[in-house]
């Protein structure tokens, strides 16, 4: 139940209010002096205190002041006699929710108080909505409030509440692992198994066994049986990293697995079934790695079904801050350093900068910026050569310019010098130069040649 504290001096009134208020359903606590007012607001809390200006005691301002510091959040509703409106004004700006001038009818003091309560619980909800968009922006362990990363968020508690085998697309360091590793968490396979095994990691004569297993004397060396991983993650799940990693033989045999859920282990001919969710993930495009012959058709199409697209970090900047705060807090705290924090223009740096390595590679500036970073405050110097490249300086720029045109060539010839300066760092290496810059080689090549740039045909690492 609400509870209502009301301070009114005059009888009367204080019976008749109070009647009133009690009638809607509010608990009330009726007093005729200030000063018992204030010692009620700091002993028990009220959702509203309804008090005059003018009481024995203490005065209304005094009252207000009182719920003010104490710290429950009430609605202050001041009564007033009509001499006393500009008091009355006085103590809005010190906080009052509203001021009601005598006389007055009871019901007028009922609707003030019914929107105080209403508007109350507007405010509620909306920091209960602030609450719940800043926990979206967490998702098991993932952070992102782009679109683009909660697209991925939606993917994955609808795959999950399924028991279709997946397929993670995305570039190295785009948080893959991190997918696989929700969709298990949250799938009704969570208590079983996780296996995982990184298919571009392991020797392709290694691979076949380690993933299917194999009898005793399957081949030299082979001095018992072993099960595969296949057979450890029986009843649960199984994440094949780099699947456009593996080699065509075993694509045929993953295939036959997938289509009859059973195989058998090399050099045995016992035909082992399985129960087993696969999760596979590929930083390579499986069409293109199709349609050049690397990937069997029939398997693209099979692995095909239920895909999710984790976006490039450049495809998703506003991230960029939220992990860089991520990052430095955690970071920070294991190492030490609770207190980290970052300076303006290295901030700036880490903003504009292109993240070929995507999310890893934010990661790993933070990561040594933290270690190396004499100091509280990360600066410019401790971040990684390629990421400090300053911007042009723009209000600069905006003062001096007198036309489009200028900011253009402004822009061209930043362009010029960081192309410049990244060539030399390289030393000449054309696909290096590509990926420090973030661009394809075919843009660089357009602009190298936009630049003027003279380069022996030859010198390149191709
Ligand atoms: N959205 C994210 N929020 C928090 N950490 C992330 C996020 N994305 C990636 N990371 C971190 O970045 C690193 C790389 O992530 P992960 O290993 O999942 O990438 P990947 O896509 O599997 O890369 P690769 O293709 O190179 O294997 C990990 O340390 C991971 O914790
Ligand atoms: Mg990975």
């Amino acid at each position: 139940m609400k509870k209502i504290l009301l301070i009114e001096d005059e009888r009367s009134m204080r019976l008749g209010l109070a009647h009133s208020l009690k009638s809607q359903g509010y608990s009330v606590k009726a007093v005729a002096d200030g000063a018992e007012g204030i010692h009620l607001i700091g002993t028990e809390s009220f959702d509203v205190v309804v008090t005059d200006l003018k009481l024995p005691g203490a005065n209304g301002i005094e009252v207000l002041k009182a719920v003010k510091s104490a710290s429950f959040d009430a609605g202050v509703m001041i009564i007033t006699a009509f001499a006393d409106v500009k008091t009355a004004v006085e103590a809005m700006k010190e906080g009052a929710y509203d001021y009601i001038a005598k006389p007055f009818d009871p019901d007028e003091l009922l609707i003030v108080i019914e929107r105080f309560f209403k508007q109350r619980e507007l405010e509620h909800e909306n920091i209960r909505l602030r609450e719940e968009i800043r926990e979206c922006k967490h998702f098991e362990q993932i952070i992102g409030a782009s679109p683009g990363m909660q697209l991925v968020f939606d993917k994955i508690r609808a795959v999950a509440k399924t028991d279709s085998d997946v397929i993670i697309y995305g570039e190295s360091g785009t948080g893959k692992e991190l997918v696989a590793n929700a969709i298990y968490n949250l799938s009704a396979r969570r208590d079983k198994p996780f296996v995982k095994i990184n298919c571009a990691a392991i020797p392709e004569a290694l691979l076949e066994s380690e993933l299917f297993g194999h009898e005793k004397g399957a081949f030299t060396g082979a001095v018992q049986r072993r099960k595969g991983k296949f057979e450890v993650a029986q009843g649960g799940t199984i994440f094949l990293d780099e699947v456009g990693d593996l080699p065509i033989p075993l694509q045929a045999k993953l295939l036959r697995v997938i289509e009859n859920r059973s195989f058998e282990r090399l050099g045995g001919n016992e035909s082992i079934t399985i129960d087993v969710r696969i999760v596979y993930a590929t930083s390579k495009s499986l069409k293109k790695e199709e349609e050049t012959g690397k990937f069997r058709r029939d398997l693209y199409y099979r692995l095909n079904v239920l895909p999710i697209q984790v976006p490039p970090l450049r495809e998703r900047r506003e991230d960029i801050s939220l992990l860089i705060r991520h990052f430095l807090g955690s970071i920070g705290s294991n190492q030490g350093k609770p207190d980290i924090s970052i300076a303006p223009d290295a901030l700036e740096a880490l903003l504009q900068y292109d993240y070929p390595g995507n999310v890893r590679e934010l990661k790993h500036a933070v990561e040594m910026a933290v270690t190396f970073c004499p100091g509280k405050v990360i600066t410019l110097p401790c971040l990684p050569a390629e990421m400090r490249v300053q911007m042009p300086d723009l209000e600069h720029i905006q003062k001096d310019s007198c036309g489009e045109s200028s900011v253009i060539e402004r822009v061209k010839a930043y362009e010029r010098d960081l192309i410049a300066r990244v060539l030399e760092e390289t030393g000449g290496r054309k696909k290096e130069t590509a990926k420090k810059l973030g661009v394809s080689r075919g843009t660089l090549w357009r602009k190298l040649k936009e630049h003027g740039f003279t380069l022996p045909e030859s010198d390149t690492d191709e």
